[in-house]
């Protein structure tokens, strides 16, 4: 196939028909690995839209490249959705293309009256942590301990299913400026890091009662988590393991997961998150 060079011929739209849904559960086996009793079938799919859920497609011309579906939920005693899944097919990446299935889901929602979305990801990937937070301006205040269970369904999944509950409030004044503009700028306290990235490659864990003296608390992760366990699964699970205990610590301390910004250090390239001292979800809205 020709390296994609442009996207003006690919259309968002509902997904809609026995066709378009099995379209759906193929791309999810492409995308993520899963074995057939892990994706969600054309069932589910049909009942969750047909109950206000929303299922979205991004197609050029009749093939589907890309999608997002999420579902009615209930969120600290509002209605919410909860988004499930995001995809778009490697060929079509960096194209913008997952921002537009994300804001085409959020008008979708202004329409039914929902101001709150939430979804996971997995906090080691920084591709989606730089997505969420950077240029959706998502916040989280839950690191969820293998909330799909330890056992690996996925390729993606060896290293523990780990993830971050994040919360985009659709209507807020954040959310507002960080879709009006792209490669937002983090502005950081001269804080020590929780967790840091040693020229090994390997994470290092700083003093705990340090990194949680100031307004701001950061943790740093690899730029490439995926490569990096290709070469050492070991390697990955010190960076599950530390990290783990970087966001707990924090977020016990009453600290918000706020943002997330790609950084170099000579010729490292690493990711760092900035969490936020006395911040609640509420004050965001
Ligand atoms: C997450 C996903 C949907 C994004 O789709 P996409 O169409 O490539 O997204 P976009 O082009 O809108 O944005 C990707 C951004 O990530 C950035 N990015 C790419 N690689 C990155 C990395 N290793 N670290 C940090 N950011 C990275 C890109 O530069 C781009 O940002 P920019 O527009 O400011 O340059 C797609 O990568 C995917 O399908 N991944 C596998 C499934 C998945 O993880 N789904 C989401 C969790 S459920």
């Amino acid at each position: 196939m020709a390296a994609l060079t442009e996207t003006s011929s690919i259309v968002i739209r509902d997904i809609d028909g026995g066709a378009e849904m099995r379209a759906v559960e193929e791309l999810q086996q492409e995308v993520w690995g899963l074995p057939d009793l892990d994706i969600v079938p054309l069932t589910q799919l049909v009942a969750a839209k047909a109950a206000g859920g929303v299922l979205l497609g991004a197609f050029d011309h009749e093939t589907l490249i890309g999608f997002a579906y999420g579902f009615v939920s209930y969120e600290n005693g509002e209605m919410a959705h909860h988004s499930h899944m995001l995809a778009v097919k490697p060929a079509y990446r960096n194209f913008n293309l997952g921002h537009k299935l994300k804001l085409a889901q959020r008008e979708r929602l202004l329409v039914q009256g929902i101001t709150m979305m939430t979804w996971t990801f997995d906090p080691l990937q920084s591709l989606n942590a730089y997505f969420n937070f950077n240029k959706l301006g998502v916040v989280s205040d839950r690191y969820l301990i293998n909330f799909y269970g330890d056992d690996a369904a996925s390729f993606l999944l060896r290293n523990g299913t780990d993830r971050l509950w994040v919360t985009w409030l659709l209507t807020s004044r954040r959310v507002h400026e960080r879709l009006d503009k792209t490669g937002f700028k983090l502005e950081f306290e001269r804080v020590i890091p929780l967790v840091q990235l040693g020229i090994d490659d390997s994470p290092s864990r700083n003093n705990l009662p340090e990194g949680l003296s100031h307004e701001q608390a950061l943790i740093e992760i690899p730029a490439d988590i995926n490569a990096l366990e290709r070469q050492s699964s070991e390697l990955a699970f010190e960076w599950r393991d530390a990290t783990r205990w970087a966001f707990n610590e924090a977020i016990a301390a009453g600290y918000l997961v706020v943002d997330f910004s790609r950084q170099s250090r000579g010729d490292q390239r690493f990711g760092i998150y900035l969490l936020s001292r006395g911040k609640r979800l509420g004050d965001f809205v």
